[in-house]
């Protein structure tokens, strides 16, 4: 039997409270409807390596050193594409995956001031010309989605979300000018829609970028 054609490789990213795993959720439904294999994934995360060092990452216990933080990013970036998305894509499975290295060059060189050279070479190395098929970029005004993220957790910001409003802000521009970089992979979308709309704009995005028969 010929090999399943490839699957595709799509990335969400955009701020905190953007939509992403609701639109993760509602995209990977619509694709499983039309009948393709699907995988839900999201970083930093999505293989048991990269999920312990997520542990690593999140729990805020340790300041780690910017490059260090930058490196174990990685570190559980390429562990997700050799044991998760590389496998499950050469299975002809369709990839929807929460942030991917986008979210890196956003908050942790834009927001935080890491080198970009830093971002440069730690993506060579891990991802070797790796790229997603297409990226979707969620648009959303800061304020409005720290709004959302602090309704979703009862109030109570987590490390990320009570960064504040200046590094909010650079992410914001940050995803804007990836996008503005690479239109041919990424497409930016207006997250103030409601989900279903939402939902509605990326399966067109994808219908028409991809092929995916939505
Ligand atoms: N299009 C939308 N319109 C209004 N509210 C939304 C929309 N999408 C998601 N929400 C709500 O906003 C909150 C944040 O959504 P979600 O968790 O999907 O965002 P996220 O981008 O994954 O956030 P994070 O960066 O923190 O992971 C949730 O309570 C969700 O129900
Ligand atoms: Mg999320």
């Amino acid at each position: 039997m010929a090999a399943p054609a490839r699957g595709r490789f799509i990335t969400l990213e955009g701020g905190e409270g953007a939509g992403k795993t609701t639109l993760s959720r509602a995209l990977a439904a619509r694709l499983a409807a039309a009948g393709l294999p699907v995988l839900r994934t999201r970083e930093p995360g999505g293989a048991p390596g990269a999920e312990a060092l997520r542990g690593l990452l999140l729990t805020g216990g340790i300041a780690w050193d910017p490059v260090a933080e930058a490196m174990l990013m990685f570190a559980a970036r390429r562990e997700h594409l050799a044991k998760t998305i590389l496998p499950a894509l050469q299975a002809g499975i369709w990839v929807v995956c929460d942030r991917f290295a986008d979210s890196t060059l956003a908050y942790q060189c834009h927001g935080h001031g890491l080198p970009r050279r830093v971002w440069e070479g730690l993506a060579a190395v891990a991802l070797e010309g790796f790229a997603p098929d297409c990226t979707l970029v969620l648009d959303l005004p800061p304020a409005q989605g720290m709004a959302r993220a602090l309704a979703r957790s009862g109030g109570a910001p987590d490390r990320i979300e009570a960064m504040g409003e200046a590094f909010h802000s650079r992410v914001h521009a940050a995803f804007q000018s990836i996008a503005t970089a690479e239109p041919g992979r990424c497409a930016v979308l207006d997250a103030k829609m409601p989900p279903a709309a939402l939902a509605e704009a990326a399966g067109a995005v994808l219908r028409d970028r991809l092929g995916a028969p939505l």
